[in-house]
């Protein structure tokens, strides 16, 4: 690991990320209070991932909505790699997109990324094809319409991404790509052109794009920013999310590769139950008598962590399970519990959609080319 002890890249997360050093250390600008305001105005309305620091750094948010208010538009655009089912650590983004697609009235892109997952990955891409559409049905789920929103899926739309991809191809050299990522002789060449595809989607409408996304996904599109005024196109616009931490401890991020370090979308209630009640790390102390005496520490307990992140939006009701369990009043079983009814409801619910979705996907799809 480097001096900081985390790192943080689109293929690898680990340790305790610090997010002020990542900000100095990607170069990116904080979200001040300011601009969480301007944003909030704007939209008529806040958001509890803006309130709660969930959406903590920028790259340009601040010309977007500037633009916004002088009548020029931009259009929404994130993605996902297929490698598994989808995780609740995924919808982050998502959940924010759908959001600012709702209060800018604005178009979005979702790119599902099977031949990244192919590539970095030891995987078949039948494999990540069909998890392209599996977790297609995920987005679908969170209330997208298919009227402004479109699913991109590499393999399937590579006729619409590729004349993009290959005029950004040929402004990124080997040795930006190899100093932004750390790729060696033995990488395969599908790795180190994938960043102009991911970077395709920017440029697919004549209008400048802002992205929600994963901060660990930002080198791509510093990349991507760099060579913009080169082919004559605006810098996109990125607003970051903080990792979501995975079950086992508060460092790092939830991985599909962790099967029970991972809750899925498509987990069952008692699947759900199971790896909350044996998995999720806890701030608690290790009997009762010293729980009650000297109290948990929610700021590192991961289930405490997801309420804030995802499922207690109230915060109210946040700061009441914050303060019960930092007291002691409130046991480490007792907030699981609390945890565990969120996500079921959420999940059950999701489900259902997500299974309805099978019939509208085909409406997200490009028109083939
Ligand atoms: N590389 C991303 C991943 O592994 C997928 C992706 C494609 C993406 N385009 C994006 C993520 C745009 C954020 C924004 O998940």
């Amino acid at each position: 690991m480097s001096a900081d002890d985390f790192v943080v890249t689109p293929w690898h997360v680990e340790g305790d990320i610090d997010y002020n050093k990542l900000i100095k250390k990607f170069g990116t600008q904080k979200i001040t209070p300011d601009l969480s305001n301007k944003i909030t105005t704007i939209a008529g309305q806040d958001h509890f991932m803006l309130r709660r620091g969930i959406f903590f750094s920028h790259r340009d948010m601040d010309r977007i909505l500037e633009q916004y208010t002088k009548g020029n538009g931009f259009f929404l655009y994130t993605g996902r790699g297929p490698s598994g089912h989808t995780h609740i650590g995924h919808l982050v983004p998502w959940v924010f997109a759908k959001w600012l697609q709702e209060k800018f009235g604005v178009k979005m892109y979702f790119q599902l990324t099977d031949d990244e997952k192919f590539y970095s990955k030891d995987t078949t891409l039948e494999e990540t094809k069909k998890f392209a559409y599996e977790n297609a049905l995920d987005f679908i789920a969170l209330g997208f319409d298919p009227k402004n929103t479109k699913i991109i899926i590499n393999t399937r739309d590579i006729g619409t991404l590729y004349p993009i991809a290959a005029r950004v191809a040929k402004k990124i050299n080997f040795s930006n790509t190899k100093a932004t990522f750390g790729f060696t002789n033995e990488t395969n060449i599908g790795m180190i052109f994938y960043t102009s595809l991911q970077s395709a989607p920017c440029f697919i409408e004549d209008m400048p794009v802002l992205i929600p996304l994963g901060v660990d996904q930002d080198p791509h599109f510093r990349l991507t920013r760099d060579i913009a005024s080169k082919i004559g196109k605006t810098k996109p616009a990125l607003i970051h999310n903080i990792m979501i931490p995975g079950l086992g401890g508060p460092g790092g991020k939830m991985s599909a590769s962790d099967e029970n370090g991972t809750i899925y979308t498509t987990d069952t209630p008692g699947v759900v139950r199971k790896k909350i009640n044996k998995y999720a790390f806890s701030g608690g102390q290790p009997d009762i008598e010293q729980h009650r005496k000297l109290g948990g520490n929610p700021d590192i307990d991961v289930s405490f962590q997801y309420l804030r992140i995802f499922f207690e939006p109230d915060d109210a009701k946040l700061k009441s399970i914050y303060e019960d369990y930092k007291s002691g009043k409130m046991l480490t079983g007792e907030l699981k519990s609390i945890l565990v009814e969120k996500i079921n409801k959420f999940l059950s619910i999701h489900q259902e959609k997500r299974e309805k979705a099978r019939d509208t996907l085909n409406q997200f799809l490009l028109d083939e080319k």
